[in-house]
């Protein structure tokens, strides 16, 4: 925990640095990058990390993680086509993580595959299996794919996890399996099991001590069934001659616990990067925001209220105040609760004094959304302006 004082010293630093970018701005400090980077290398010594994109959104990003090396390896893609678009900015083992339908999508991997790329499609049935297949075969190229692996939890009353595959019994894994071994123009390159609701479930949430208690025995309980199920459907694949090359499991929230499964070769990895604020209530968790944005204090309303131009930038998922923005510094800063973040204005209450003019920073609640408000990230290191990163957004690319 910092002291205030450090806090304010890192406010001043900031306000120092920025002053004659016009706000609002985005900003990547590399250092506080750098010591995520440590912790993550740190955590899977013996496990491949597969970079999630979608919590990063720019390309000189990913590129910068890939060059610090092992075990930094293969991105995980959110859509078909920003698989394509990374493909063209040289990046390659681009594995897209939900299925893709759209025939002409399907189409383009299958010519970038023939082009001696490496692009793996998502499949969790036999439809998904029988379409890839079909182009695959109208272009005689074989496509790989990933058989993705349902790992969430059925209580009366309570589903842990998310939904998305269907696969949640080994028969019905072992048919869809079977589908793509019999088939000539696919082949089984790897299997996913992505266990969100460790991944993704904070444990130590503020104001909550019985539903982190609840969601704890929850966890520890999935932590055990993932293992269990991922090694017998893995070796129940192997004694039919199946043997992918990658076992993709995982996620930032659940890394220290993925990387104890022998059976897992790779764990995706995005979120700790950036680190937002959705992964401030993990136990374990202890990484470093290293991206932020800042809003200009235009108005003083009250004496204790600045208000900035500009701010909602509101994160996806189930809708709660998780999901706004959140200012850290200076230290103290809170939003005001009636308004929250704004389209507009953001109005923040604070007791120190500020002028009109001055930043106010803020964290994203997610890792990559940031980056679909801004065009560039300014890169920060050793107390200066280093780079401009342009974002995805920054070079016209926008995929969800
Ligand atoms: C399939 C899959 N794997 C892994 C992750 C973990 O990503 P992150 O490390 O950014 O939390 C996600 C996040 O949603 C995901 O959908």
């Amino acid at each position: 925990m910092l002291s205030d004082s450090t806090h304010n010293q890192h406010y001043m630093d900031y306000h120092k640095l920025f002053c004659n970018i016009p706000k609002p701005f985005a900003f990547l400090d590399l250092d506080q990058l750098n010591e995520n980077i440590r912790t993550v290398k740190s955590i899977c010594r013996n496990k491949a990390v597969r970079i999630a994109s979608k919590s990063l959104r720019c390309v000189p990003v990913i590129q910068y993680l890939l060059q610090t090396g092992s075990p930094f390896q293969g991105i995980m893609c959110y859509t078909a086509s920003e698989a394509l678009f990374l493909s063209k900015n040289g990046l390659d083992d681009l594995l897209v993580a939900y299925p893709v339908w759209d025939e002409a999508m399907i189409h383009s991997v299958a010519c970038a595959v023939k082009e001696g790329k490496t692009i793996i499609l998502m499949v969790d049935c036999d439809e998904h299996v029988e379409r890839i297949a079909s182009i695959a075969h109208r272009e005689k190229v074989v496509l790989p794919v990933c058989l993705d692996m349902d790992l969430s939890v059925s209580f009366p009353m309570l589903h842990f996890g998310v939904y998305r595959s269907p696969l949640s019994t080994l028969d019905a894994f072992l048919q869809v399996a079977k589908t793509i071994h019999e088939s000539r123009s696919v082949r089984l390159d790897g299997v996913m099991g992505y266990e969100a609701q460790v991944a993704g479930v904070g444990e130590q949430t503020p104001y909550q001590p019985l539903k982190n208690l609840l969601i704890r025995l929850l966890k520890k309980h999935s932590v055990r069934r993932c293992s269990r199920i991922r090694k017998e459907w893995i070796d129940a694949l192997s004694q039919e001659g199946l043997t992918p090359r990658f076992i993709n499991g995982g996620g930032t929230g659940s890394l220290s616990e993925t990387a104890k499964e022998e059976t897992v070769t790779e764990i995706t990895v995005g979120s700790a990067f950036y680190s937002p604020t959705l992964f401030d209530h993990y136990r374990n968790l202890h990484y470093q925001p290293a991206a932020g944005f800042a809003l200009e204090i235009t108005r003083k309303p009250r004496s204790d209220v600045y208000t900035c131009t500009g701010g909602g930038y509101i994160a996806s998922g189930a809708a709660g105040s998780d999901r706004l923005p959140r200012p850290f510094l200076p230290k103290g800063a809170s939003l005001v609760k009636m308004e929250g973040a704004g389209e507009v204005q953001t109005p923040v209450r604070l007791k120190s004094k500020l002028h009109l003019g001055d930043p106010i920073f803020f964290r994203h609640a997610k890792a990559g959304e940031l980056c679909e408000h801004f065009n560039e990230l300014i890169v920060v290191s050793n107390g200066a302006i280093v780079d401009r990163f342009p974002t995805y957004r920054g070079e016209g690319a926008c995929f969800l």
